[in-house]
């Protein structure tokens, strides 16, 4: 398993990972073609943003987004793996590098949002370190209907 940012020729598939099921990732504000989901993930790189794919054997299996909001303080801006490898466990050992990455630049607070109605990143973020910090009500819309934003946040270990 190898991470290094994602191909732009990649996006498409990342796309098509996130139709798998839309309300984990997506809200009645984002993008609803695959075009518009292009534009904003060049816009986010054109503004520091950090997509990082995961590889196995050359094929891209994940995608882990990041934003930092200073050199040591960030948040991640969505993490997806294809349907094949959820539950397999590579999400995991690729998320823990990824952490680890960040620490070794000298990341020391890494936040991150998700809608409540997802218990699985939720669970998954739980088992990586990270802890509930805040929730939002209703920030955004979900096929019309408020949904809550989960807030948490991950601090490394000295
Ligand atoms: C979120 C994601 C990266 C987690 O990776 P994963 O390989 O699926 O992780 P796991 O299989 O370990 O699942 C995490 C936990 O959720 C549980 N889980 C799985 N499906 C679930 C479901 N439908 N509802 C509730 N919990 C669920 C698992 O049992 C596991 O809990 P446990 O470790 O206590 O047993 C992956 O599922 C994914 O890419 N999801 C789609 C995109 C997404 O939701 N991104 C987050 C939006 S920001």
């Amino acid at each position: 398993m190898t991470l290094h940012p994602l191909a732009p020729t990649d996006f498409r598939l990342l796309w098509d990972w996130m139709q798998d099921d839309p309300d984990c990732n997506l809200d009645d504000d984002s993008p609803v073609t695959v075009e518009g989901f292009c534009k904003i993930l060049e816009s986010r790189l054109d503004a520091g943003e950090i997509v990082t794919g995961i590889y196995e054997g050359g094929e891209p299996i994940g995608a882990i987004g990041y934003a930092p909001s200073t050199p040591d303080r960030g948040w991640l801006h969505g993490i997806c793996f294809s349907p094949e490898a959820q539950g397999t466990g590579k999400a995991h050992v690729a998320f823990q590098h990824f952490l680890e990455l960040r620490e070794a630049e000298g990341v020391r607070l890494i936040n991150a949002a998700f809608y409540v109605t997802n218990q699985r990143v939720s669970r998954f973020l739980s088992k990586s370190g990270f802890v509930p910090t805040d929730v939002r009500y209703g920030p955004v819309t979900q096929h019309g209907q408020p949904v809550d934003v989960q807030v948490m946040a991950y601090t490394p270990q000295e």
